[in-house]
């Protein structure tokens, strides 16, 4: 997820039970180009594997190119987003936008395949909208082509992040007889229950999360224990929490540096401290300060302050993306 599955962010979801993490979506012009932001995306880690680098593109030559830039670093696999909505990508024919013509969508991916040694794997959505909900024909055409596993989100292009992800298509791609690739439905899981009663009713051969997973890394491991168990693990507790915390921000020290370590680490606190009463005062400390040691002194304070305190297991809020179709 584009400013969300970065190194730091992976390695919490990762030492919670990921099983399969891909980097944040490159512009493939952006790697040719040798743009600072698209190279950092490329970093990626032992522990972390199997990792995927995604990249995105319109034009067959950028993408082929940055397949052999991608290569070079050795990631797990190689996967091509056509899900993208939002209009800065899909509107100048990427992501998303690929959509509307499966000839260049095919034309696309056969070009990263032939341009690389990785398994190559797609991630798209249903369809452009709900005139045009192509994803059997999609699935089919680019496993022709050499695609090694196919992730759907189960809404079209227009709908943006509106509305119920609608998973049947995606269980008639996973039981067309012609497919044998994996097939990964994605879209607004955010519970083991639903997790295993979604894999269950559609058949596929996983479950992709996102938004879920935002300051809930723990999501995974819940997961896995109700598919082993079929019983509910208890959630973090406040202490755990913070702790994962810590270590998210100790990863983007690590890899952003001091500054951009502490800026981007904002983002993250009001996600996974959701729920404790009064937290406000503490959020605006941790979002404020600029002193590595100062923010640990105040996660310090919230263990304490909320030793005894317990937050419910309710499903977890899923965060919604809006932007008008364009
Ligand atoms: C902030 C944000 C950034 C995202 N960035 C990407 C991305 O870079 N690549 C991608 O394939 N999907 C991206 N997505 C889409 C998610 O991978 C996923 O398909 C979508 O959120 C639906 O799944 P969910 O209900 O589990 O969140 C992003 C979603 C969000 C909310």
């Amino acid at each position: 997820m584009e400013d969300v599955s970065d190194p730091p962010f992976r390695a919490v979801c990762k030492d919670n039970g990921a099983d399969l993490m891909y980097t944040e979506f490159i512009s493939s012009e952006g790697l040719i180009r040798d743009a600072i932001k698209s190279r950092r995306k490329l970093d990626i880690f032992d522990y972390e594997r199997p990792v995927g680098i995604q990249i995105f593109g319109g034009d067959e030559e950028s993408l082929s190119l940055a397949a052999k830039i991608v290569d070079v670093t050795q990631p797990d696999l190689l996967d091509i987003n056509f899900g993208c909505p939002v209009k800065k990508v899909a509107l100048k024919g990427a992501g998303a936008g690929v959509l509307k013509d499966i000839d260049l969508m095919v034309r696309l991916t056969e070009a990263v395949v032939k341009s690389t040694s990785l398994p190559v794997t797609v991630k798209t959505r249903l369809g452009w909208d709900d005139s045009m909900l192509n994803i059997e024909e999609v699935a089919e055409r680019l496993q022709d082509v050499g695609i090694k596993a196919l992730a759907i989100h189960g809404r079209t292009r227009c709908q943006m992040y509106k509305g119920d992800a609608d998973w049947t298509l995606i269980g008639k791609v996973k039981n067309n007889p012609r497919m044998h690739i994996p097939i990964f439905g994605n879209g607004d899981i955010d519970s083991p229950q639903k997790a295993v009663e979604y894999k269950n009713r559609y058949g596929v051969d996983g479950v992709m999360i996102g938004r879920a997973a935002i300051g809930y890394p723990w999501i995974f491991r819940e997961i896995k224990h109700f598919v082993q168990t079929g019983e509910l693990l208890e959630p973090p507790t406040v202490e755990e929490r913070v702790n994962v915390v810590r270590k998210h921000l100790h990863k983007s020290l690590d890899w952003k540096g001091p500054i951009v370590g502490i800026n981007e680490m904002r983002r993250h606190y009001a996600n996974y401290l959701k729920g404790l009463p009064n937290i406000k005062e503490y959020r605006s400390k941790l979002v404020t300060l600029n002193d590595p040691a100062a923010i640990e002194a105040i996660l310090d304070e919230i263990i304490i302050r909320y030793s005894n305190y317990e937050i419910e297991a309710t499903p977890i809020e899923l965060i919604n993306y809006h932007e008008k179709c364009g």
